[in-house]
């Protein structure tokens, strides 16, 4: 119940045209705003599935009990959001990922799943390039625990907190990523890092979205609307990528307030529209602002939102599926890839429960590996223990850095030098930088004695697989020397399609990390030039 997902404001999309604007609306449409938004780097065929099933998937949980808000006509609402063309968005208030969450959780506590609570994922067992189990700490007894399983579906969330600026809970900190990693299963299109342009000042907590889809305007410190010139046919609801340049760019030439941040006024939407429709955004602008946002603007700045790339998961011919036999990649941790070089709002949360149904309907039809006790499972089990172990010695034994000063760098590198506006000598830095940090931090000093409830041994374990994605991901910010959505190069303003329309794929070898391509899934929109 930690998820991120539970952090979601402004909505899931489906295109049910119920409101008087939204008519027109279709999966094609969805389809093509996805595809357009995405800069063209998303595979068109899971774009499709995407939005056949967002109709369906939104009536369904409708009918778990999902509170969605209405219309007056009793149909779930919706709201406009970036880069959409007509109102798709549906919500719960500002509060949409914590009522999809608690929904879906009560109907598993219905149904009676399993859950190992507070176990952490350490690493993967594997034997011939497929799955055979997973190693993890359970933190309540302090004991190493092996699961013996021959499938294994990771939904571990993204990465964000490997930035310092960042609306990611705590926990997203790319466990999953990191394991699949180690293991040898390549992250694709990591150096698509989607900055949110509304961030609250001071906190960077999320201003959703929904706040513009609800009329909210942005301006800088000569009162302009800054955002009808830079996109003037969507202005505010210009996809992300855009507008958090665009604020960014007003930042940096000095037009931001207090060098730092521009104003979202939402003061003549009225307070009765406010209270009803932005509730949640209103109680966190009073609590950790000083501001009501009936009265006054809110301070905001971009910041780290939402990571487009992921564990490689389109292989075999299943959507969700790795090149490990047996493991499997959903919501954010994966990249399959529908959101290409920027996700549009309201796409993710459809994104994890679309493919989340998926992935669990193909492995109902095809059944559960089954891994049974053999000589050469147990001598693998018995390696990642004596590894786990060894590692946890030898950090206890340590005289090197405390995790929280290599962690504090690592976050510090990535905000300046792989941020919102890129360039080869920032990246060259970061890409050296970093790679020293994580030898650095293979001398961490962790004490691991006692390992009940151990935060600094969990934190630990957090920055293991955080090092491994900050080194990846501006190893392929440096590789992709075009600009492509949501990765924005000075030194390389345009888009690239001879060279660059592919993924990426990063894995690391003996001589260092190594990037190789995959084609783009098109064929259902012919490629064009992004224009708002
Ligand atoms: O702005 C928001 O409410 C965020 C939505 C999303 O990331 O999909």
């Amino acid at each position: 119940m930690r998820s991120h997902s539970g952090a979601a404001q402004g909505g899931i999309n489906a295109s049910l045209g119920n409101t008087e604007a939204g008519k027109e609306d279709s999966v094609k449409r969805h389809a093509y705003d996805t595809i357009y938004g995405s800069d063209y780097l998303a595979d068109q065929d899971a774009v499709m599935i995407l939005c056949e099933e967002a109709p369906k998937i939104v009536i369904e949980l409708e009918s778990m009990g999902v509170p969605f808000s209405r219309l007056e006509s009793g149909l779930i609402a919706q709201r406009p959001f970036g880069g959409a063309g007509f109102p798709r968005t549906c919500y719960a208030g500002d509060r949409t990922g914590h009522a999809l969450l608690h929904t879906v959780f009560e109907q598993c506590v219905r149904l009676g799943v399993i859950f190992f609570e507070e176990y952490f994922l350490i690493d993967l067992i594997t034997a011939d390039d497929a799955i055979i189990g997973l190693i993890a700490l359970d933190m309540n007894s302090g004991e190493l625990v092996i699961f013996r399983t021959g499938t294994i579906i990771l939904a571990t969330g993204g990465f964000g907190r490997i930035f310092k600026r960042s609306t990611n809970a705590l926990i997203n900190t790319g466990d999953g990523l990191g394991a699949a990693f180690r293991a040898g299963v390549p992250m694709q299109d990591c150096e698509f890092v989607q900055f949110h342009p509304t961030t609250l000042y001071g906190t960077n907590i999320l201003i959703t979205e929904g706040a513009r889809g609800e009329g909210g305007h942005l301006y800088n410190n000569k009162n302009e609307r800054f955002m009808k010139k830079v996109a003037p046919k969507s202005a505010e609801l210009a996809p992300r990528d855009i507008v958090a340049r665009a604020i960014e760019t007003e930042i940096l030439e000095g037009r931001g307030f207090e060098n730092n941040y521009v104003h979202l006024d939402l003061t003549h939407l009225g307070t009765e529209k406010i209270k009803e429709r932005l509730p949640g955004i209103r109680e966190i602008a009073i609590n950790f602002a000083r501001i009501d946002p009936i009265e006054q603007p809110i301070p905001v700045q971009p910041a780290q939102h939402y990571s487009m790339g992921g564990i490689a998961s389109k292989y075999g011919g299943e959507l969700g599926e790795t090149p490990f036999k047996g493991l499997w990649a959903i919501g954010e941790t994966s990249c399959i890839s529908v959101h290409g070089a920027n996700r549009l709002g309201g796409n993710s949360l459809l994104e994890t429960i679309v493919f989340g149904r998926l992935v669990g309907r193909t492995l109902l039809k095809q059944g559960l590996r089954q891994i049974t006790a053999s000589d050469k499972v147990k001598q693998a089990e018995d390696r990642v223990v004596n590894a786990t172990e060894n590692l946890f010695k030898k950090w206890n034994s340590s005289t090197g850095e405390k995790p929280v000063i290599i962690r504090q760098e690592m976050k510090s590198i990535m905000d300046e030098h792989v941020g919102v506006f890129r360039e080869e000598s920032k990246l060259k830095f970061a890409v050296a930088a970093l790679n020293k940090l994580r030898k650095n931090f293979e001398d961490v000093r962790v004490s691991t004695d006692s390992r009940k409830f151990n935060f600094g041994l969990i934190r630990a374990l957090e920055l293991r697989n955080m090092i491994e994605i900050t080194e990846v991901t501006a190893f392929a910010a440096r590789w992709r020397k075009e600009s492509r959505g949501a990765h924005f190069r000075i030194d390389f303003p345009n888009r690239n399609d001879d060279d660059y329309l592919v993924h990426s794929l990063v894995s690391r070898t003996r001589d260092g990390l190594q990037m190789q391509t995959k084609p783009v899934k098109l064929g259902f929109f012919p490629v064009k030039e992004r224009k708002y």
